[in-house]
């Protein structure tokens, strides 16, 4: 990961970059530190922006060949009228991806601006995936000079969130071939250690003694054995308790239920709600969230195998429930069933499940919004409140009791899937039965797991969640009766 350098620059002056940047709203009433850079451009610069119409509309930006040395390049950012947190990271993001080949780059901001989110799209937006190319081309901005507001402790932040939020984007759009279980459990052990977290692993002689039919039953048809992973955060003084599952199929071929080939092919990144709560838990504990928190990550593929469960099986969960399996492609709530049992008997404050379980939530709600289900509607409320000033928008979806004869198994406790329609709340459904009566969020990020966009994304792996989550542990923390 490339480690670029951020300065504050106290001086006046425009610190010679190439390419110096300045976000602004449609009365284009920009930042008091480019005042001095805007008058030495004089009426050309205002010219351009009137011949390119730029009117400072949310996303849009506007590249001005200055003419000078440096800056030779002055971008416009477009905050649109009253901006908030997400608008300032996509301009960041903007300014990112218009210098990405430049040594060095100024950011002309606000004193009493929102820096960090800024500076996370900033950040966000050097990202890209080269491990498999054989000539990467990577960002090569190797400073970024702030002028007009200096804040170390939100650089900091957004150092933290950024690197995070990468390593969950690095982990999903790494081949399956190249993130077994057993792959992933060593990263993180070997990860943990630095920062202070505790894991336990457990492996496939840990999961039967355990109980876990469900993470056991998925795993069967493939030849690499699953993991269940506990990553715990422990302060010495915590205020809280939140567990946070993450579904982790690091491929998901359907199983016998067989996907077509276009259904498979991006299905490396069915981890993509493991992955969220790995970066999450990062985030906690370089920041020394006052809050335990618990990080499960059920590790398995989905794969037809000799030995794989057929339809009509019927698996015995951690909790004892049993789940008829009539398509092994509904394989998400399988394991996190056994997850979520685990977490509940650890008798948190909260406990919250993000995976990328339903096609179904994408034809509801699109690529840019994640489905949130649960049994507590303020704790729903609180993360869809949380996740929209971050880039991550959840909607509150029902989960209807009567659906739930949907879901109604002749021979076991349930089966594990419902009728033609509804398919996000079906899934929803069963996952409650594991919930307990702890205050549960389900949240399906499905769609928003990749995007084709590029500012702070890249396309592929977006990092869906790990900011929300990390939130969300945060915010307990002086809570006298969380969710109750
Ligand atoms: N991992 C998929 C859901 C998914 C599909 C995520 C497309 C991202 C993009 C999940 O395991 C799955 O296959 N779900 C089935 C459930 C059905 C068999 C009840 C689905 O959504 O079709
Ligand atoms: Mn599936
Ligand atoms: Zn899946």
């Amino acid at each position: 990961m490339n480690r670029m350098e951020i300065l504050f620059s106290s001086s006046p002056d425009v610190p010679p970059a190439g390419t110096a940047g300045m976000a602004v709203g449609p009365g284009l009433e920009w930042p008091p530190a480019a005042a001095a850079l805007i008058d030495s451009l004089g009426s050309a610069f205002t010219d351009a922006l009137q011949r390119e119409k730029f009117t400072g509309k949310p996303g849009s930006a506007f590249s001005y060949h200055t003419g000078l040395p440096a800056p030779h390049t002055v971008v416009a950012l477009g905050l649109g009228d009253d901006p908030g947190p997400e608008q300032y990271r996509r301009a960041g993001g903007m300014l990112g991806r218009r210098s990405r080949n430049e040594p060095k780059v100024c950011l002309l901001a606000e004193a009493d601006g929102p820096l960090q989110p800024l500076l996370e799209g900033f950040l966000l937006s050097q990202y890209s995936f080269t491990d498999y190319k054989s000539d990467p081309e990577p960002a090569a901005t190797e400073t970024l000079s702030l002028v007009g507001a200096e804040d170390e402790a939100a650089t900091e932040r957004a150092r933290i969130n950024a690197e995070a939020v990468m390593f969950a984007r690095d982990l999903v759009n790494t081949p399956a071939r190249d993130k077994s279980p057993t792959a992933i459990a060593h990263r993180v052990e070997e990860l943990a250690g630095p920062l202070g977290l505790r894991v336990v692993t457990h492996d496939e002689e840990s999961l039967r003694e355990g109980g876990f039919g469900g993470v056991l039953g998925v795993a069967a048809g493939s030849g690499r054995p699953p993991r269940l992973l506990e990553v715990w955060h422990e302060p010495a003084e915590a205020e809280g308790f939140a567990v946070l599952v993450g579904k982790g199929i690091t491929f998901d071929s359907g199983g016998l239920s067989i996907k077509t080939a276009a259904g498979m092919e991006n299905m490396k990144t069915d981890m993509s709600g493991a992955a969220a709560v790995l970066g999450a838990m990062q985030i906690i504990a370089r920041r020394e969230i006052p809050v335990k928190v618990l990080g499960l990550t059920p590790l398995t593929d989905n794969m037809p195998g000799p030995l794989a469960t057929k339809p009509g099986d019927v698996l015995t969960t951690r909790n004892g429930k049993t789940i008829e399996v009539l398509n092994t492609d509904a394989e998400g709530r399988l394991v996190l069933a056994d997850a979520l049992a685990l977490g509940v008997e650890q008798e948190p404050d909260v406990i919250v499940d993000i995976a990328t379980l339903t096609g179904a939530c994408m034809v509801a709600l699109g690529l840019g919004i994640a489905g949130a289900m649960g049994n507590n509607d303020a704790l729903v409320k609180r993360i869809m409140e949380l996740g929209a000033p971050l880039g991550e928008r959840f909607w509150h979806l029902p989960l209807p009791d009567d659906y739930r004869k949907q879901v109604e198994s002749p021979i076991a406790d349930m089966k594990n899937i419902g009728g033609k329609w509804a398919g996000t709340l079906t899934a929803g459904l069963i996952l409650s039965e594991f919930a307990g009566d702890v205050p549960w969020a389900h949240l399906d990020i499905a769609g928003p797991r990749t995007a084709d966009e590029e500012h702070y994304f890249s396309r592929g792996a977006t990092g869906f969640g790990v900011l929300t989550l990390a939130a969300l542990a945060e915010d307990l923390a002086g809570r006298e009766a969380p969710f109750s």
